[in-house]
């Protein structure tokens, strides 16, 4: 089974064809990176213009390079042959104007190839996205992935679940305010780095001090299983621009980029690794995935294989390519959904808000 999977949450156009839930025949993602750069984050209106600029020139771009056919036009009565088996969207959390369009395009091809419309949750695809392989090798056995600890920690969230299955992901906690990623990317506008941030801060912080500066971690209460991450943002602009100071105001002299990057990084790895130690714990698991485009960061990759020697605990990542938004993940986990459900139908709304 062929599924065309559609990807338009945020900031970037994805649109990929997957067969069987694995197999990546196309997966083209269009960032928006360029259009938002200059107003350091990303503007709802622009968004979702440029996703309509660009999803149905993707869409059909996509069904080429998967060595398909789209379907010309039709004489009367002619049966219709769609290139695909199903088409899945992630329709929510999001940027609802963003959402929108994916979805519209979404539900104007099922309506118009007869088609089962499959409505994913994005985040849950993020998790998906660490079971596929870059090598587009078949996925793993399900008893060999679950039950585990999901981690997803992206530019807008930051969720642990315990995941059964494929698509059961029972939410154990989430950020009460800032995402890591979005952390990641102010902090990189408070030292000057641009935007998005993550990677910059990243390779900054390769050549840094982490121990420089002890910036907080906040862990909450001694069980729980929430994040925060807006104490370590303000910590960095007082830190780099002096107590209370504006976010305009030029750094303090004698700043290292390099410490600070580091330091921030470093605090911020902290807290994920052991939240996921936590819950890791509390539902007696020894398995994690972790999904979103902050888990494309070396460091924390490299503290959850240490997590993983230390703990004997399976840490699966999704390939770099894969770990930012894309159609391939939505594609995968709508064609499990499909197997595991009834689809969604022509009444499908977009939500701005996570499955609960
Ligand atoms: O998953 P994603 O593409 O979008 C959301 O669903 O939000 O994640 C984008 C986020 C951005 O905040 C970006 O700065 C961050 O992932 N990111 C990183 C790295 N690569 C991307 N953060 C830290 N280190 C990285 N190497
Ligand atoms: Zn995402």
């Amino acid at each position: 089974m062929r599924v065309l999977g559609i990807e338009t949450t945020c900031d970037e156009t994805g649109v990929a064809v997957v067969e069987d839930g694995w197999r990546i025949l196309s997966n083209l993602v269009l960032s928006q990176v360029p259009l938002h750069e200059r107003f350091g984050g990303v503007v709802p209106e622009v968004a979702s213009r440029a996703h309509v600029e660009a999803i149905t020139r993707l869409i059909e771009r996509s069904v080429e390079e998967a060595g398909l056919r789209m379907p010309g036009p039709r004489a009367p009565g002619e049966a219709i042959t769609p290139p695909v088996d199903a088409v899945a969207v992630a329709h929510r959390p999001g940027l609802v104007g963003s959402l929108l369009v994916g979805l519209t395009a979404a539900k104007a091809l099922a309506w118009a190839w007869r088609l089962p419309l499959i409505g994913v949750d994005h985040v849950h695809a993020h998790v998906y996205a660490s079971l596929l392989s870059p090598e587009n090798e078949p996925l793993p056995a399900r008893e060999e992935v679950f039950p585990a600890i999901s981690l997803v920690v992206s530019g807008g969230h930051t969720s642990l679940y315990r995941s059964d299955d494929w698509t059961a992901h029972r939410i154990l906690g989430r950020t009460i305010d800032d995402a890591v990623g979005e952390a990641f990317d102010k902090a990189a506008a408070i030292l000057d780095l641009g935007y998005p941030g993550g990677p910059a801060v990243s390779r900054r912080a390769a050549t840094g001090d982490r121990a420089a500066v002890a910036f907080p971690r906040t862990l909450l209460d001694p069980d729980s299983l929430d994040f925060s991450f807006s104490g370590i943002k303000t910590a960095v602009l007082y830190h780099v621009k002096g107590q209370n100071a504006r976010r305009d105001a030029p750094a303090r002299a004698g700043t290292s980029v390099e410490d600070v990057a580091a330091s921030f990084e470093e605090a911020v790895v902290d807290v994920l690794v052991e939240k996921l130690r936590r819950a890791l714990r509390r539902e007696g698991l020894r398995r994690a995935i972790v999904g979103g485009g902050v888990a494309a960061n070396r460091r924390l990759r490299e503290r959850l294989e240490g997590l993983a020697r230390d703990d004997g605990v399976e840490v699966r990542f999704p390939p770099l390519s894969l770990c930012t938004d894309n159609g391939a993940m939505v594609a995968g986990l709508g064609h499990q959904l499909l197997l595991s459900g009834p689809p969604s139908d022509l009444t499908l709304d977009v939500s701005c808000h996570a499955t609960a």
